[in-house]
């Protein structure tokens, strides 16, 4: 069991296939400036498809709303690593704001470009959708470029399905009935972070 209090501290500490040590973890009202960075540090191409365009600087007031969500019905939660002289960057970073009731919120996620596909956007959104069910989120919604079919197929894989495109924008929607533990998708025996493994 979980309670509010808990979520603000949430952390877990773990290692990926790679060896690289990652903690993912509620965002702290201090991050604002490694928030900055992280959506510095994404490409060009990866902006767009996150905020739909190109966002230049954040003001003072978007990092301070985006560091200091509730943890009710607005939570963030940043995947971080630390470099050799220990200083702690974002790698990635995702947050839900939900509907009162609770009925669905909406998401996002973001992964630096060189730590694709190595399993932090499926653990970020496995934890997210973990605080998102504790507050009692039913379904969570995400608004997908048409363009962007590395998302399209990530989130496909992960149960989310269309309701509905408007002009460049597929709105994907996956219900949390069966729990958030049902994000968890298995990688084939094999596949590795240099891709699928290869014949002998
Ligand atoms: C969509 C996004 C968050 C995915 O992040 P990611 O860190 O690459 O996600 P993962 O590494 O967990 O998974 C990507 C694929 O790599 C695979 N993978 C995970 N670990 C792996 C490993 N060690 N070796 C090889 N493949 C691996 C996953 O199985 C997954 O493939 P699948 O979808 O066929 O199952 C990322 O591409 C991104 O930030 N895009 C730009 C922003 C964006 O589009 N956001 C919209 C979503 S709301």
């Amino acid at each position: 069991m979980l309670f509010v209090g808990d979520l603000r501290h949430y952390r877990v500490e773990t290692t990926l296939d790679s060896g690289m040590r990652l903690s993912i973890r509620a965002i702290q009202p201090d991050d604002k400036e490694l928030l900055a960075e992280h959506f510095e540090r994404l490409s060009p191409g990866s902006q767009y498809q996150l905020f739909f365009g190109f966002h230049g600087e954040f003001t003072r007031q978007e990092l301070e709303y985006m560091a200091n969500p509730n943890f009710l019905e607005h939570a963030a939660i940043v995947a971080t690593v630390c470099d050799s002289e220990m200083d702690e960057h974002i790698v990635g970073a995702s947050r839900y704001v939900a509907l009162p009731d609770g009925q669905y919120a909406e998401f996002a996620l973001s992964v630096l470009d060189q730590h694709r596909r190595k399993g932090i956007g499926s653990l970020l959104l496995l934890h997210l959708a973990r605080l998102a069910e504790h507050w009692g989120v039913k379904e969570l919604h995400a608004d997908v470029l048409t363009s962007n079919r590395n998302a399209l197929s990530f989130l496909g894989r992960r149960g989310f399905r269309s309701i509905g495109t408007s002009a460049s924008v597929h709105g994907l929607s996956r219900s949390l009935a069966s729990g958030s533990s049902a994000l968890a998708v298995a990688r084939p025996v094999g596949e590795n972070a240099a891709g699928p493994a290869e014949k002998p």
